[in-house]
């Protein structure tokens, strides 16, 4: 599991949750592509194609565009999302246990694969019983893009072995890409070992292990 997003200096994601904002240099952008090339899938939720309505495809490196997998319990995954229209795979659709029959129908009418998966102690979809069913399905490598909530299940669930950050130099002061992990002990803080960095244009890319 790699997860990879564009910050703000103020680690930020975006102004205002549910609207899009791109922060990226065109660099930093193509190594986001690059990544996606890299894996097997690439993981948003709901959120996320509600607001930005994203083609999560590869189109500024040669190279096979992963299949889209989008955590929607409700199913409110529009028919006509960019992601049926813009990627050659079909979105894989995670929701909850007996989900609306017809909203699965028309979703897989769409194109879709809709895949039920229990939930958690807290009633999300269980991102560890996930990874089993994906495991099983062959799949080998997830790059999640997002959005915030996603982001904070991921670390708060210690499932991301990766992440590969672009900070960019803007104050934003929007919604915060981490929430709140429920971490008090700094003995504890999620901590990026191997860490590297680099300078893409005005980005700065840090990246590192989370194992
Ligand atoms: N800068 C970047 O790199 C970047 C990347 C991606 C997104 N974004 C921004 O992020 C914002 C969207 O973030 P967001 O937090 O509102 O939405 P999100 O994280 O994309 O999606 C959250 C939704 O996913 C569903 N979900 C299902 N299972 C979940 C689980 N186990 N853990 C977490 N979520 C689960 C929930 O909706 P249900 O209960 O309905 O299932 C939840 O409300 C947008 O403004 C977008 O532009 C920025």
């Amino acid at each position: 599991m790699t997860l990879s997003y564009a910050q703000s200096l103020d680690g930020s994601i975006s102004a205002r949750a549910g609207e899009p904002l791109t922060i990226s240099g065109p660099e930093s952008l193509v190594l986001t592509h690059r990544l996606r090339a890299c894996h097997d899938c690439i993981l948003v939720g709901i959120g996320t194609v509600l607001s930005d309505n994203p083609r999560l495809n590869v189109r500024l490196v040669e190279g096979k565009s992963p299949r889209p997998i989008i955590l929607d319990s409700r199913l409110r995954l529009p028919a006509n999302s960019n992601i049926f229209s813009h990627n050659g795979a079909s979105p894989l659709v995670i929701t909850r246990e007996n989900p609306d029959k017809r909203r699965a129908q028309t979703l897989t009418d769409a194109g879709a694969t809709v895949l039920e998966v229990p939930a958690n102690a807290r009633g999300q979809i269980s991102l560890t019983s996930m990874i089993g069913l994906l495991a099983e399905m062959g799949v080998q490598s997830v790059m999640v893009e997002g959005g915030s909530r996603v982001i904070t299940s991921f670390l708060m669930a210690r499932l991301a072995d990766y992440i590969v950050l672009t900070v960019v130099p803007v104050l934003v002061g929007g919604l915060r890409a981490v929430s709140d992990l429920n971490q008090s002990d700094p003995g504890c803080f999620l901590r990026i070992r191997n860490l590297g960095h680099e300078w893409l244009g005005e980005d700065l890319i840090v990246w590192g292990s989370l194992l």
